[in-house]
């Protein structure tokens, strides 16, 4: 998918995930704000039970979605026969709407109780779905080719100095400024030293401060005279070598970080999976089988 088509399509797959959170909650929220010992005395008590018809419907078709987005990119990842098969960072996109969308059906399907085996499966999912968020902002940072391949710190020294080839051949700029617009925003001397929370940090700052960036490279090439016309896109080159100049230096950093982040979101899944077993087994023995 191209860049705008695929920003639309990502927009529109996490309008669904807040739309349905907030549809249901708007539906249910009564019921769902009752003291415990007050709900069986609501009307719609008998379909908003756990094992009711509305809610244990909930679990299981949120249940299907997190497999189904799992096995999708799980299948699309490892297995050879798939790995031509459409972009991995779609399949990824649709393995987060998946797993966001399910553990908030799974929720509604708690109606908020926590309650046995069954809530400690609801809280692992949790950690689960925290730690994607975590994770997905990290794969952001780990800069890939189109087909998803990680790029070497040889290739993305490569694109800095391309870009700075188109700097110097097509702006006709002076090595010192070029030099002035590196060292605006270089990144500070110990950032390849930074800790967990210093790396973070570096990363949020970094991402959060393109504007203020794209200001101070404007006003540094207007100072220097450069034609009005080319300030834009000039200052849209600068600000890709600085950021790709952290993206080379934290490579390494945040490749390590992603490594230990797959020890919470895979292991966890499985203790999810382990959990979900047992209590799908006792709900079935106890004559829970929903529309069946
Ligand atoms: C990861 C997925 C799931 C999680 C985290 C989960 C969690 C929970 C929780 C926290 C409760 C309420 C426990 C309490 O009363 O305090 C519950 C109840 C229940 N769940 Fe699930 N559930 C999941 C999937 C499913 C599925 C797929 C089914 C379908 C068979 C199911 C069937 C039930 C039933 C029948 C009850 C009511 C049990 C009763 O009232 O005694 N759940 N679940
Ligand atoms: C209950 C919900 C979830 C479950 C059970 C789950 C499970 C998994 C599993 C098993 C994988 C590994 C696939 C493989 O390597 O074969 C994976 C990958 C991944 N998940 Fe999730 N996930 C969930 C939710 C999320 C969410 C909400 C996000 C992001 C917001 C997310 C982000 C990621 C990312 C970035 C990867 C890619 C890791 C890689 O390819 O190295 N996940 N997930």
């Amino acid at each position: 998918m191209k860049g705008l088509s695929h920003k639309i399509f990502t927009a529109f797959l996490f309008s669904l995930v807040i739309l349905t959170t907030l549809t249901i909650w708007i539906r249910n929220q009564d019921y769902y704000l009752l003291p415990l010992q007050e709900r069986a005395f609501y009307p719609r008590y008998d379909q908003l039970k756990p094992s009711g018809i509305e809610s244990h419907g909930y679990g299981i078709i949120g249940t299907a979605m997190v497999f189904i987005g799992v096995i999708t990119y799980s299948t699309r990842k490892r297995v050879k026969r798939f790995l031509q098969v459409g972009k991995i960072r779609d399949f990824l996109e649709f393995h987060i709407f998946m797993c966001l969308l399910g553990p908030v059906l799974i929720l509604y399907h708690t109606t908020l109780k926590f309650g046995g085996v069954a809530g400690a499966g609801f809280w692992c999912m949790s950690a689960v779905v925290a730690s994607g968020v975590v994770g997905r902002y990290l794969y952001r940072h780990i800069p890939k080719n189109i087909e998803g391949k990680e790029l070497t710190s040889k290739e993305l020294d490569d694109e800095r100095s391309r870009l700075l080839q188109a700097l110097k051949e097509k702006y006709q700029l002076s090595d010192t400024v070029v030099e002035s617009l590196d060292a605006l925003h270089a990144p500070k001397p110990d950032t390849m030293n930074a800790g967990l929370l210093r790396l973070f940090s570096r990363m949020l700052v970094t991402d959060l401060a393109h504007t203020q960036r794209m200001h101070s490279l404007r006003l540094l090439l207007e100072k220097n005279n450069v034609d009005k016309s080319s300030i834009r896109e000039i200052a849209h080159i600068a600000d890709k070598r600085i950021v790709l100049q952290q993206r080379i230096l934290l490579l390494e950093k945040i490749r390590g970080v992603f490594h230990y982040w797959h020890v919470i979101h895979l292991p966890f899944s499985l203790i999810v999976l382990a959990i979900l077993i047992v209590h799908v087994g006792v709900a079935v023995a106890f004559g829970y089988t929903w529309i069946w």
